[in-house]
């Protein structure tokens, strides 16, 4: 027997399409490329890249598969000027200082520099609270990457290709069972391609219209069968040629859910041009944005989308 023998299955999922059920019972809608994306991420126990724009589902996925997989979360919300410390661990320097103060008081002479750097004394942060969670282990999910700068792309290298860490004082901390880890980009910029060589790479689209309407119906079960259907077809069609051009930010499957609930809170039973326009700021978040949706193209967007029905 080796030690791979003893060692937790990488992946609870024994295919692809349990991947999608298991998502599903924790209310995540994948379609079978991002399922095959989290399948193969399990199974060779690689970091899962996923890329997208805002409200395509990235953050949620990662709360998802946590659930699938019983498997406690751990986020790291990147921005500019995130440090390792608030990343990885840090000293709690106060009580480093009272122990060193404890053992003057006491006189005690012995070497307080290797005392006050034990394990105790350092606060983990999710890094290494993924590298440390016992089994079955956590799921690390490292969200909006690209509002981190590069220096801290570079520190992550280590994490991500070998699941193991350097605290200098304490030596190389290596995971006890591979976090499942999902990487998270807005794509503001290009991510450094070593990050992206020790990840498995998934573009995530916007949902194609029958997820979309899984999705509203899931979450907006009071939204009328026409109504669902119609908010599916509408947000679709923005999303595509020529209307997309209009807008600065296409809105997401938040922006489709959030509408639902507020047309289900009018009393809407059907759209129209004018309860479209009204609740354009449902859809966007820009000034700009709202006033491009006029009633003319309202009118327009909603128009092949009855006819479209078969
Ligand atoms: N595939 C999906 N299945 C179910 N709900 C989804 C899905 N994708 C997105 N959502 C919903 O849309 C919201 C926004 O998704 P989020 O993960 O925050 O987007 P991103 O991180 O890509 O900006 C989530 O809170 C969730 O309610
Ligand atoms: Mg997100």
């Amino acid at each position: 027997m080796t030690d791979q023998d003893t060692l937790p299955a990488a992946s609870p999922f024994s295919s692809i399409d349990a991947v999608v059920q298991a998502l599903q019972g924790a209310g995540y809608y994948a379609d079978r490329r991002l399922a095959t994306a989290v399948f193969l991420a399990l199974k060779l126990q690689r970091p899962l890249l996923l890329e997208g724009e805002p409200g395509v589902g990235k953050t949620e996925l990662a709360k998802a598969l946590s659930t699938a997989l019983s498997r406690e979360l751990l986020r790291l919300q990147c921005y500019d000027g995130l440090e390792q410390r608030e990343a990885l661990y840090e000293w709690n320097y106060a009580a480093q200082l009272l122990h060193m103060r404890a053992a003057e008081a006491q006189g005690i002479s012995t070497d307080v520099e290797s005392e006050v750097y034990q394990p105790r004394y350092l606060i983990r942060r999710p890094l290494l609270q993924a590298l440390q969670a016992p089994a079955p282990g956590a799921v690390l999910l490292i969200d909006e990457v690209d509002r981190a700068d590069e220096p801290f792309e570079a520190f992550l290298l280590e994490y991500l290709g070998e699941y193991q860490v350097s605290i200098p004082e304490l030596g190389t901390i290596r995971a006890l069972v591979p976090p499942v880890t999902i990487l998270t980009s807005n794509r503001t910029r290009e991510l450094n391609d070593a990050v992206k060589r020790r990840c498995l790479y998934h573009w995530l689209d916007y949902p194609e219209r029958e997820r979309e309407l899984a999705i509203v119906r899931a979450q907006v079960p009071q939204a009328s069968a026409t109504l669902s259907e119609q908010i599916a077809n509408f947000v679709g069609r923005l999303r595509s040629t020529p209307f997309a051009s209009a807008f600065q930010r296409g809105p997401g499957i938040a922006e489709s859910v959030e509408w639902a609930k507020a047309l289900v809170a009018l009393d809407t039973i059907e759209l129209d041009p004018e309860i479209v326009v009204d609740t354009a700021g449902i859809l966007f978040k820009q000034r700009d944005d709202v006033a491009a949706l006029t009633h003319a193209m309202a009118t327009d967007l909603l128009k092949p989308a009855e006819e479209a029905a078969p």
